[in-house]
C-alpha cells in the first residue's frame, strides 16, 4: 500500500476484534513511525506508553470515557511529553538534546532561548509541547493503516486518570495524545472530506 492509498483506508475504529493481537514485529515498526518523528527543535521531551495488558487497558478505558475503541485495541499507546519545565534552555534535559547535534551547544541554545522566552511569554509552552505528540501518532496511524492495521486518536480521556493508570507524576509529564490500534471488526467508513477547491486558498 502505497501513502496515499494507506491515507485512503485508514479510519476511525470504534471496535476492533480483541481476539487478533499484535505481532510484536508490528508494533515495533508502528513505534518507529513514531520515534522517527521530528520535533520542534530536536527536542524529544516525549515517551511513547503502549498498553497491552487487559488490566490496564480496562483501566485506560474508563479514563477514556469508557470508550470502546480502547477495551477492544490490541494496543492502546500513549504518548506523554514532559512537563514545561522541563523545556527551559538552561535545564539539563534540553542541554543533553542540545549536545547531540554537530554545532556547539551554545549555538542551539541561542537559537532555541528566543523561541522558548516567545511561547512562554505567550502562554503556549505545554500547547506546543502537547502539538508535538499528534504529529507521532499520526505517523504512526498511517503507517499503521499501511500494514493493514487500524487505529483511532483518542483525545477523549481524563489526564489525571491516564497519567494514573501509566504509574507517572504528573510533575514530570502530561499527555499529549493516546491512540488504539488493532484489527477491526467493523466495515470501513467512508471518507467524509471537503473538495480541496473548498479547502485551500493559493496566494
Ligand atoms: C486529535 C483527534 C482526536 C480524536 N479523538 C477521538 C476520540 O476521543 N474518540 C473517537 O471515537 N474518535 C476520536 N477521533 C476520531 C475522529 O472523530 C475521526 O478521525 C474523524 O471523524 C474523521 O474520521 P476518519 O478518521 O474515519 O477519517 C479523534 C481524531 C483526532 C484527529
Amino acid at each position: 500500500m502505497d501513502f496515499l492509498e494507506a491515507m485512503q483506508h485508514r479510519f476511525a475504529c470504534k471496535v476492533y476484534d480483541s481476539r487478533r493481537v499484535l505481532e510484536d514485529s508490528e508494533i515495533q515498526k508502528i513505534l518507529e513511525y513514531g520515534r522517527l518523528t521530528p520535533t520542534s527543535f530536536g527536542l524529544e521531551l516525549w515517551s511513547f506508553h503502549v498498553v497491552q495488558g487487559s488490566q490496564k487497558k480496562e483501566a485506560l478505558f474508563h479514563a477514556c470515557f469508557d470508550q470502546e475503541s480502547v477495551r477492544t485495541s490490541a494496543m492502546t499507546l500513549a504518548v506523554l511529553v514532559r512537563t514545561s519545565a522541563f523545556a527551559n534552555p538552561d535545564g539539563d534535559l534540553v542541554h543533553s538534546r542540545g549536545k547531540r547535534f554537530p554545532d556547539p551547544l551554545s549555538v542551539f541554545i541561542d537559537d532555541y532561548r528566543p523561541y522558548y522566552d516567545f511561547l512562554r511569554s505567550e502562554g503556549r509552552l505545554d500547547c506546543w509541547l502537547k502539538s508535538q505528540g499528534y504529529l507521532a501518532i499520526a505517523n504512526m496511524m498511517t503507517g499503521a493503516a499501511a500494514m493493514g492495521i487500524q487505529s483511532c486518536a483518542i483525545e477523549g480521556f481524563d489526564e489525571k486518570k491516564v497519567l494514573r493508570v501509566l504509574d507517572v507524576s504528573s510533575d514530570q509529564w502530561q499527555v499529549s495524545l493516546l491512540a488504539t490500534f488493532g484489527y477491526p471488526a467493523e466495515e470501513e467508513r467512508p471518507k467524509i472530506r471537503q473538495s480541496l477547491d473548498s479547502l485551500v486558498t493559493y496566494h
